[in-house]
């Protein structure tokens, strides 16, 4: 599949050379002003100084060597310099019928696939999924399909926090509710006893209560840091608890991340991290970059251009334990043994920067990963309330994922009249997939390190730039073609151009792999939404402007169908990448 934008710089480069110029002068780019032209080039004033000629001189012989190709409607110089290229209608459409056969819709594939290992999720067990992990998940789930759809490989790790202080919290709090269980008790043999069950609803409740307690309760924080350490030093009472703590966690989180169309590959946790602890100290030593500070072992990292203080990583604090950095560089060891990934991507809170900075630098020094593997921390910016600030419950604690959307669930069903569908349960079915296209569409058309309003109304509008008005538009789509009666996956071809509107949609269908290419070089999954409300409000004025249905002539009605059939497919892939599901009706 050939991409324009590359083709016309091609021809245009030539045309510079043949002008006696440097052809690197020739790069195209999509025109600003469709109204004036389709494509420009600026190459003349880059140019002008380097022969020392007035701009619109180059562009002007440029263009008129350009002229002669019939494949331009037309190519002309304007002052002070710019060339503005405008295809001819034949060429657009042959463009478009090798989209419609192409099986990835013109959307680029990696001449050299990548393997790229996608950090996100990041949920913490014991702990209810809240929404402080939303846009990780929603986020690092789209970016995971982008690569995936332009031909890279790419593994996805939720890396959950299992090993840290809350788990020592909640047997701490298991320990006072329930003294007498057999994991508590010195004879404990895990060959011999089975742990009591724990369910999911007291495990929610435990940890806030938990938590709560040790910031008034000095003696019970001492035993919850206390098991941590005896946990993590291999405690085979803890162990067993920890475990039975787990299945019921990544099983509840299983189903929440399912709710969100939200899934990994690997559900590894920073306890997996801890076999390769020794090998991360025994690196750091050989290197000699490691060296006791105030009883904890730590590596410099920071670095002269540094406009603020980078303090040294901590590896081991005074009393031996492991902490966040620690598991973060053992993990790296094991990414690299497994995958060899040319990447590392972790989409987490911009707030732990710091963090990763720390950790990239100490990887780097150590040689963990070759010089050129790419550790980025893509962080993200919070999801706020209408008050600007933090989305919270109306009690101002913590929102739970599950209410969240059960509230957009409900508000969905109340946008929507029970005509459009043959049962409840159908419209109930529906309005949850609404709701996540709305909270998922909210979340994505922002810039990822922006905080952004939370606001469901707004999410849920069948116009404007929403999740609803794409999803929406798939719909309308799917009732034109109902009542033509015709198959979604006919074969289909373009023999025309009939109006301005089309030419201006079938353009923006031909420039759609130029917003994946962006939206994987920039991660920025908003630029597939720009795109998709493009593509979905230039087909809403297409619909509007022509009669599809009693359009007499049948070249034009043919070619109208194949525009339906290809606007229908190109959405429900900008939709699949950004993590949403379209529906029949709604
Ligand atoms: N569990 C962490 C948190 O809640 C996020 C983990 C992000 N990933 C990582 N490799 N550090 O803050």
């Amino acid at each position: 599949m050939t991409n324009i934008i590359n083709d016309l710089t091609k021809c245009v480069s030539k045309a510079f050379e043949e002008c006696g110029y440097d052809k690197s002068l020739g790069t195209v780019s999509v025109s600003d002003r469709l109204d004036l032209c389709q494509f420009q080039c600026n190459g003349a004033f880059a140019g002008a100084k380097q022969y020392k000629k007035a701009p619109f001189m180059i562009a002007d012989e440029v263009a008129k060597k350009l002229s002669g190709n019939e494949i331009f409607k037309s190519v002309e110089m304007v002052k002070p310099g710019f060339i503005n290229i405008t295809l001819k209608d034949g060429e657009i459409f042959k463009k478009a019928n090798e989209i419609a056969e192409d099986t990835n819709l013109g959307i680029p594939q990696a001449e050299k696939p990548e393997t790229i290992v996608l950090d996100y999720g990041g949920a913490n067990v014991a702990k209810p999924l809240h929404i402080g992990h939303l846009r990780s998940a929603i986020i690092g789930e789209s970016l995971k399909r982008i690569a995936r759809a332009m031909g890279n490989k790419v593994i996805s790790d939720v890396h959950l926090g299992d090993w840290g202080l809350q788990i020592g919290l909640v047997i701490a709090e298991l320990m006072v509710r329930n003294p007498d269980w057999i994991c508590f008790s010195p004879d404990f043999d895990p060959d011999k006893h089975k742990v009591d069950p724990i369910n999911v609803d007291d495990l929610n409740e435990i940890y806030p209560f938990a938590s709560q307690k040790s910031k008034v309760d000095e003696a019970f924080k001492e035993k919850a840091r206390a098991v941590t350490a005896e946990l993590q030093s291999g405690h085979k009472g803890y162990i067993a608890v920890w475990k039975e703590i787990m299945r019921v966690s990544v099983k509840d989180l299983k189903e929440n991340y399912g709710k969100l169309y939200v899934d990994f590959d690997l559900w590894y946790g920073e306890s997996d991290a801890d076999k390769y602890v020794d090998e991360l100290l025994d690196v750091l030593n050989e290197k000699g970059i490691m060296h006791e500070s105030d009883g904890a072992m730590v590596v410099d990292v920071e670095e002269e251009t540094d406009k603020a203080a980078v303090p040294p990583v901590i590896i081991k604090k005074s009393d031996n334990s492991n902490i966040y950095a620690t598991t973060d560089l053992a993990t790296i060891i094991q990414r690299q043994k497994d995958f060899a990934p040319n990447r590392i991507w972790y989409v987490v809170d911009k707030r732990q920067e710091l963090h990763f900075t720390q950790v990239f630098r100490c990887a780097k020094k150590a040689g963990i990963v070759p010089e050129d593997t790419e550790l980025a921390h893509l962080g993200i910016g919070t999801m706020n309330g209408k008050d600007g600030k933090p989305y919270k419950t109306r009690d101002g604690g913590v929102m739970r994922l599950s209410d969240l959307l059960n509230t957009v669930i409900e508000a969905a069903v109340e946008k929507m009249s029970d005509e459009n569908f043959d049962s409840a349960q159908e419209k109930r079915e529906t309005a949850e997939k609404v709701a996540i296209a709305a909270v998922k569409f909210g979340d994505l058309s922002n810039h990822i390190l922006k905080d952004y309003i939370f606001d469901i109304d707004k999410f849920l509008s069948f116009e404007g730039k929403t999740g609803t008005y794409l999803i929406y538009t798939v719909t309308r789509i799917n009732s034109i073609l109902r009542n033509l009666g015709v198959d979604d996956s006919q074969p289909i071809t373009f023999n025309g151009v009939y109006s301005d509107i089309e030419r201006e949609l079938l353009l923006n269908i031909i420039l759609s792999g130029e917003a994946f290419k962006h939206a994987l070089a920039e991660r920025a999954p908003s630029a597939i939404c720009d795109n998709a409300y493009r593509l979905a409000s230039l087909f809403s004025t297409f619909y509007h402007d022509n009669h599809i249905l009693g359009e007499t002539d049948k070249d034009k009605q043919s070619t109208w169908i194949s525009l339906c059939i290809l606007v229908r497919r190109l959405l429900l892939k900008h939709l699949d990448v950004l993590g949403i599901k379209a529906v029949e009706r709604m």
